[in-house]
């Protein structure tokens, strides 16, 4: 069976799970994955259960991607980088018979809402395999041992299947931490370093962070390519408005409401488009105005200031 069949498999193991339980559908996914079905999701691909923590938690939810690279507004620099990165994942084989490998290990660096996750999942849906997003709550725990091992546990099996792996947060494990109180995590740090390290599979694993800069250079170092996110542009701005507006009639001024969007991420330009499709489809108004974009940007601007949120 090829990718695409397996990805089907998991779902549709997942749904056929979910009659006799309840819960999420990345729960279902996961139990599904995990193997405690009636089904064994996945039988192809070298499919193995999904990793447990030492309490019997699921270390990875395993999702069907559902975001394409198109939907994503991103500097030319960054989408090129990406399509490389997907052009050699395609052609894995013809790389290896001149002994190279793809590019594997990716680090996404920049602000809250600027894409990150969304790009492993494109990445992932551009291939036509399931993502496998690690889930930091059931990895770290108090114990450094533990922690160690289930970071372990998630690289094994990342190596046998075939799937991006993603890996938010990894500030988590690989701040710049000198001082003592921190000693623990340094150490965890060293293992995640190590299992980067020994990572010897060709599929990708993302890592994200918010803080690029307080990544420690032995991090920084065992990525084979390092992306930066930043908050939109003016002209990316427009950009995303036609993305993110494209079911709606539109009479906008894109300079000015470019300029009413300007310190927001592409995330809280996406919630102020939002809010201004509900305002319209609740009032019965056809058409979206810059004075409607205007409007909302101002007034979730002051929302966030209340809230205490510092806006780039
Ligand atoms: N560059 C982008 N182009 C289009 N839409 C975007 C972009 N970045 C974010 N979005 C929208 O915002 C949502 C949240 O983005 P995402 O989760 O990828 O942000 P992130 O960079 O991972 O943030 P965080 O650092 O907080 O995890 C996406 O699902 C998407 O709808
Ligand atoms: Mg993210």
């Amino acid at each position: 069976m090829d990718e695409d069949g397996s990805l089907t498999d998991v779902v549709r193991s997942a749904l056929h799970e979910s009659r006799s339980q309840t819960g999420s559908l990345a729960g279902r996914l996961e139990r599904a994955a995990a193997g405690r079905g009636r089904r064994r999701a996945m039988a192809v691909n070298s499919m193995a259960p999904v990793p447990l923590s030492d309490e019997d938690v699921p270390l990875v939810t395993v999702s069907e991607p559902m975001a394409s690279l198109d939907d994503l507004v991103l500097t030319a620099h960054t989408l090129t980088a990406l399509r490389e990165i997907l052009n050699e994942q395609r052609q894995v084989s013809r790389l290896a018979a001149y002994g190279l490998r793809p590019r594997t290990k990716l680090l996404l660096a920049g602000p809250s809402g600027t894409g990150k996750t969304r790009t492993a999942e494109a990445l992932a849906y551009a291939l036509g395999i399931p993502l496998v997003r690690v889930r930091l709550s059931a990895v770290v725990s108090s114990y450094l041992g533990q922690t160690a091992r289930h970071l372990e546990r998630i690289l094994e099996y990342a190596e046998n299947g075939r799937w991006v792996l993603s890996f938010d947060e990894i500030d988590m494990f690989a701040g710049e931490r000198e001082d003592s109180d921190h000693g623990e995590m340094r150490r965890v740090s060293t293992v995640l370093l190590q299992q980067l390290e020994d990572y010897r599979s060709d599929n990708l694993v993302i890592a994200t962070t918010n803080h690029g800069t307080s990544l420690d250079s032995a991090m920084w170092r065992r990525f084979d390519e390092v992306l930066a996110y930043r908050n939109p542009t003016q002209s990316q701005i427009a950009e995303l408005l036609e993305i993110k507006l494209r079911k709606f009639t539109c009479k906008l001024n894109k300079e000015q409401t470019a300029r009413a969007l300007s310190g927001f991420s592409h995330a809280e330009i996406e919630a102020v488009c939002l809010d201004v499709m509900r305002k319209s489809v609740l009032a019965g108004v056809k058409v979206i105005s810059t004075a409607d974009m205007v409007d909302s940007a101002a007034s979730r601007k002051k929302r966030y200031k209340e809230a205490g949120k510092s806006q780039g």
